[in-house]
């Protein structure tokens, strides 16, 4: 099939790859000049494992072409994909759909024949039934179907995710065509018995909404329950691994530390609770401020725990943060919680060094005052505190006898309770969490 992907960013540009990779000839739309050069170049301009290869694989094989033109776009092909952003409003809670309206705004006008739209980006719940009116007002006459087909990729993960999905859900109206065509495309996804939940629109933007707030609420529960085993000097890591064999329960996500961030959940709990509000169903979700409080109270408290190490005061500290990145195996630090600790650490008079493998550059862009070092040996030089704060496996396996060499003081702060407690302590490190 020829299919067109609008917005190249983390998930575009996968889901773009991977549907040349399963046959497709793919038209990759997005609107930053610069962007584009870089990925006609074979350059991803973001990590995520294997993405790369394949993006070169298929700019080779011809399957993959990139472009900045709407007007080829409308010549391409007959299915649509919306992969743009849905950032949170500034100063709001609510998404900002203007990126995805740009899309149907600017292809409509351009369209001269029966085509299907099918949004991927996570939107607010009646999204998809406002850009139908959209549509309807700016098309040329042309059926311009819009169906919903929300993705559920992780970073780091992004290319088994989209090829080896563990559902498909399409949320459309059953007259038109968007079963028929999505079955197509997805056929050999579908070969493997991938469950395939067919629905309406609505529901398909909730449960997408849904999947998100009930991971956030996973980790905030975990890191509440974090906040009393703190008060009696019980082990949360232990409370998680009995709870999570319970299968009912499950271990993931049961990863207490310094909570989650990252370019979606974060804002697509606030997007749901401005959405409920809208809905007059806001009660409904009064649960995910608490969650959302829980996740914001770990960073602070991150912070309090640095400061008691160092007496009370974080003036003239050398503190060696080790993970900028809001996860392992990505670079992305939208809302980083290991980027929020090292600014408020800074602000209070604290000397920050921090080290990632793969988002230094990123992170620069967005806290410049801060300093970056070249490897996590640079960042805990005169540390008189390392912190963990992405569990990326080569510091889960830094060795305590080497770094003691490095730093002023032996004190470890382990931000994603990823590191050996006893091998840590028996070194000689305070080890925190
Ligand atoms: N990142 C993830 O892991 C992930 C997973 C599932 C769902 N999502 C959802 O997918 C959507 C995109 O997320 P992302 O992380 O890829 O965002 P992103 O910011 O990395 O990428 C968005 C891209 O769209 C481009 N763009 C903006 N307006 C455009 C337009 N009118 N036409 C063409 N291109 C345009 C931007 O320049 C940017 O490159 C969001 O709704 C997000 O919540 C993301």
């Amino acid at each position: 099939m020829r299919l067109t992907v609008f917005g190249l960013g983390y998930l575009g540009l996968t889901h773009a790859v991977c549907m040349a990779e399963l046959g497709h000839e793919v038209l990759g739309v997005e609107v930053d000049e610069a962007k584009v050069a870089r990925l006609q170049a074979g350059d991803v301009p973001f990590y995520e494992p294997g993405l790369a290869d394949l993006l070169t694989k298929h700019l080779d094989t011809g399957l993959l072409v990139i472009s900045t033109s709407y007007r080829q776009a409308a010549e391409w092909g007959d299915v649509f994909f919306i992969a743009v952003g849905t950032p949170q409003k500034k100063g709001e809670s609510a998404a900002d759909l203007r990126y995805v309206e740009a899309v149907v705004d600017n292809l409509a006008p351009l369209v001269d024949r029966d085509v299907l739209v099918l949004g991927k980006s996570t939107v607010p719940v009646g999204t998809c039934a406002k850009l139908v009116e959209r549509v309807r007002a700016r098309s040329q006459g042309a059926d311009i179907e819009i169906a919903w087909n929300p993705e559920f990729l992780r970073e780091g993960f992004a290319i088994e995710d989209t090829l080896q999905p563990d559902r498909i859900v399409l949320g459309r109206r059953p007259s038109g065509r968007a079963e028929a065509l999505t079955r197509e495309l997805y056929a050999d996804i579908l070969r493997h018995d991938t469950p395939f939940i067919l629905t309406d629109p609505e529901t398909a933007e909730l449960v997408k909404v849904s999947a998100n707030a009930f991971l956030a609420t996973k980790i905030s529960f975990i890191n509440a329950i974090a906040e009393v085993c703190e008060a009696v000097g019980a082990d949360v890591r232990a409370v998680a691994d009995a709870i999570g064999y319970d299968a009912r329960i499950g271990r993931r996500y049961l990863n207490a530390g310094i909570g989650f961030g990252g370019g979606c959940l974060p804002k697509d709990i606030r997007a749901f609770m401005a959405r409920a509000g809208e809905l007059g169903a806001s009660e409904a979700l009064t649960f995910l401020r608490e969650v959302d409080n829980v996740n914001m109270r770990r960073r602070t408290r991150m912070v309090d725990v640095v400061r008691g190490a160092c007496h009370g005061s974080l003036l003239g500290v050398n503190v060696g943060i080790l993970g900028a990145a809001f996860k392992p195996d990505s670079d992305d630090v939208r809302d980083s919680p290991a980027l929020n600790v090292a600014g408020q650490l800074q602000l209070q008079g604290a000397s920050v060094t921090v080290y990632d493998p793969k988002a230094i550059e990123n992170s620069k862009a967005i806290f410049p005052t801060l300093s970056y070092a070249a490897s996590a040996d640079d960042a805990c030089e005169n540390a008189d505190v390392v912190m963990v704060l992405t569990e990326w496996p080569e510091f889960v396996r830094i060795d305590p006898d080497d770094l003691s060499a490095l730093v002023r003081t032996k004190t470890i702060v382990d931000g994603r309770l990823c590191l050996d407690r006893q091998r840590w302590s028996g070194c000689g490190w305070t080890y925190l969490t």
